[in-house]
């Protein structure tokens, strides 16, 4: 099987990696910086290119992972569609939330999918924590916390990137690590239809919001805390690097709780899960790791693609993670609990 990857920085090379490992031929490599290009090419004996329609015009591709900023996901979507090339696209879905409808509207009409870069779906820990649930009855609610290190020099890096420019990102936390978080949320604890929110930005950075809190509520009322932040803070969270992400469930027979660590570490990193049921008046912990998402979510878009099956991860989820920014970032403009679109 012959892929192509646009985006040639940090996560092109990480599914680089994924796709060499799982014995496929990354034929194109492609950015709009012929320098990255011709780099990750010359690590994998690709052809490279600038330009994205030499990937869609090769037949010879049965896929193509979409890994450049958030802004441009949009467009290339789009000419896949149209191309009806299927893709992985790194997450989120877009920038904004009328890009997402649009393809939609045109997904509808053509036979080519997208997966969406939600690889926390693929950590063997947080699956058996989802499979977990079964175990702690009915849901009363749940907190899905994600803080991340962001030290005064980390902010000034970042500046010099697209990821904490409104127009390339569509936003901050919320839009960076909070999609992830979200998506774990849905997927976890099903459609949310009612939100109310607080939205914090930094004074430099007026449209970067660095920390979001919100109350969503699922159609069974369940209430569940959403808590994004990028925090100064450096030596919390249990590997006591600043990285804290910590989702929590707690039902009528017991609580299930999932700690991560850094998204970057999947090759070193370790995800923790607890399980406590009341019938043993017990806690189980298990210990998973390296948790090689990345490697999982290539091999389960390798399995859609030989099948022609659309993914497990989907426009659908994609959707409904902008539909929930969208939402969060509206409720706290506006001062009020916002009933969320369902699609
Ligand atoms: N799954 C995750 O946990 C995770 C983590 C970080 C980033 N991401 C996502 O991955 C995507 C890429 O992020 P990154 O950190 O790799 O960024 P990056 O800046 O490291 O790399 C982006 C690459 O895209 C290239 N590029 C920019 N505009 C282009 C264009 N118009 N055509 C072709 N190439 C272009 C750049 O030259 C650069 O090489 C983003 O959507 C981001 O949100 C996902």
């Amino acid at each position: 099987m012959r892929v192509g990857i646009i985006g040639c920085g940090q996560l092109g090379r990480i599914h680089a990696h994924a796709y060499a490992r799982a014995g496929v031929q990354i034929a194109w490599t492609a950015d709009a910086d012929e320098n990255a290009a011709r780099a990750l090419a010359a690590e994998y004996d690709s052809q490279w290119t600038s330009s994205f329609d030499q990937l869609l015009k090769d037949d010879s591709l049965a896929g193509i992972s979409i890994c450049v900023p958030t802004h441009m996901h949009f467009p290339m979507l789009k000419a896949a569609l149209e191309h009806g090339k299927p893709v992985l696209c790194e997450k989120p879905l877009t920038a904004t939330l009328q890009e997402a409808y649009e393809l939609v509207r045109i997904a509808a009409e053509k036979p080519a999918w997208i997966q969406v870069g939600y690889m926390k779906r693929f950590d063997p820990a947080i699956r058996a924590a989802r499979e977990a649930l079964t175990q702690i009855g009915t849901i009363q609610n749940a907190q899905f916390r994600s803080y991340l290190p962001f030290t005064a020099a980390g902010w000034e890096r970042a500046k010099q990137r697209w990821i904490v420019d409104k127009a390339r990102s569509g936003g901050g936390a919320l839009v960076h690590s909070g999609s992830h978080t979200l998506d774990t949320a849905l997927w976890f604890c099903g459609p949310v239809v009612s939100v109310a929110s607080q939205v914090q930005y930094k004074p430099d950075l007026p449209e970067i919001d660095y920390s979001a809190q919100a109350l969503l509520w699922n159609a069974e009322s369940v209430p569940i805390y959403l808590d994004v932040a990028w925090l100064p803070l450096t030596g919390i969270g249990h590997r006591h690097d600043g990285w804290d992400e910590v989702f929590t469930v707690t039902g009528e027979k017991g609580i299930v709780q999932v700690r991560t660590s850094w998204w970057s570490q999947f090759e070193t990193g370790r995800t923790v899960l607890q399980v406590y049921t009341e019938t043993n008046r017990s806690s189980q912990v298990s210990s998973f790791g390296p948790p090689d998402y990345f490697a999982h979510e290539i091999a389960a878009f390798l399995e859609s693609l030989k099948l022609g099956e659309p993914p497990q991860v989907g426009l659908r989820e994609g959707i409904q993670v902008q539909i929930l920014i969208d939402a969060i970032f509206k409720s706290s403009r506006e001062g009020r609990r916002l009933d969320v679109e369902q699609i």
